[in-house]
């Protein structure tokens, strides 16, 4: 891919965030523990993880395996010197009623991809062995892909995606925060629906609800598409012009106990543009007119990270 920007004329190669869907995907977010040991240990992962998932993706011809770390506000100053990217924040929690997005721990991101779960579960495994005891898990989803990219409500998910340039200017920093030109912000959610009641829903409901056609896939009219349907108050529009996001969001689940979730993962050169389409689905846009998925979806957690560029990652061994 062609790198977005050049930082003192060296490019800034960013890591592996607009690789394309894959079928198989590990969410990985762990606390970092707080001695001195530990963060040597974190910084020399940065800089071996490229080297690491060269490796594991190596064995497989077609080569789908990528990992994007993302950092999140506190672990970045523990791990970083200044300057820190401009708009890191931890995430902020939105109440509104019964609907909470919650902010939950977290200072690593691991979103590993790749189109067969063994490739995943491996890189994951070698990045879990390299950081010990350096670091505790607080949640770890192994995600599916399922049937035509659906997910578990049964519904297309990813469709509106942008692709190839449109993608990278959604997603990644250019000059107005040279210093992390090339890097991106990420935003992850995990929801747990409760399918039973969803599924009460009559389908063209559940269509207004979504704002698109549940088997075909196709985004219903402006003239009965309601203002709250989720792909009404998720467009931002600044300055006439829609601010897009790149998602990656996958099922994931456990029947026997009754587990149905979407891991939600959207990725953007600022934070705000996420931020805005939360407080739309969370409050309403005008508040009161909320998303209705979350009348049958509960976030569990709520992170924000920043990812560096690639380049970055493998000069943090340099450093002291
Ligand atoms: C309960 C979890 C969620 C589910 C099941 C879900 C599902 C969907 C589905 C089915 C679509 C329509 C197809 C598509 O264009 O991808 C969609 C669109 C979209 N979703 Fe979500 N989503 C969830 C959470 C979120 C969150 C938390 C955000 C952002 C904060 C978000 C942002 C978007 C955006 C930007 C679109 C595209 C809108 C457009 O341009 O038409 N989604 N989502």
């Amino acid at each position: 891919m062609e790198p977005p920007s050049a930082v003192n004329d060296v490019p800034a190669i960013p890591q592996g965030v607009a690789t394309g869907l894959t079928r198989s995907a590990i969410f990985l977010v762990v606390t970092i523990n707080k001695d001195p040991g530990s963060r040597t240990a974190v910084r020399t992962l940065c800089g071996d993880l490229s080297g690491l998932i060269r490796s594991v993706g190596f064995r497989e011809i077609d080569s789908t395996l990528s990992c994007v770390i993302g950092i999140g506000s506190d672990a970045w100053d523990l791990l970083f010197d200044p300057p820190r990217p401009a708009e890191l924040h931890p995430f902020r929690e939105i109440r509104a009623g019964p609907r909470i997005a919650v902010s939950t721990p977290g200072d690593l991101l691991f979103h590993i991809r790749a189109d067969r779960l063994d490739l995943c579960f491996e890189l994951e495994t070698q990045i879990v062995s390299r950081l010990g005891a350096a670091v505790s898990p607080v949640d770890e989803v192994q995600g599916f892909r399922y049937f035509d990219s659906r997910d578990l409500i049964g519904f297309v998910d990813g469709t509106e995606n942008p692709q190839g340039k449109a993608a990278n200017d959604a997603v990644f920093i250019g000059d107005e925060d040279r210093p992390f030109a090339g890097g991106s912000y990420v935003i992850v959610q995990k929801y747990l629906h409760d399918l039973a009641a969803w599924n009460a829903i009559p389908t063209d409901q559940q269509e207004r609800i979504v704002g698109r056609t549940k088997l075909n896939d196709i985004e219903l009219d402006d003239s009965v598409k309601p203002t709250y349907a989720h792909n009404a108050l998720t467009t931002i529009v600044e300055e006439g012009k829609e601010v897009k996001i790149l998602r990656d969001n996958m099922p994931f689940g456990r029947p026997a106990l009754g587990e149905f979730g979407t891991y939600f993962i959207g990725y953007s050169r600022s934070p705000r543009t996420i931020e805005q389409m939360l407080q739309n689905m969370f409050v309403g846009h005008p508040p009161g007119n909320y998303d209705r998925l979350l009348d049958v979806s509960r976030a569990t957690t709520g992170n924000l990270f920043f990812v560096p560029t690639a380049t970055f990652l493998d000069r943090v061994d340099d450093e002291p």
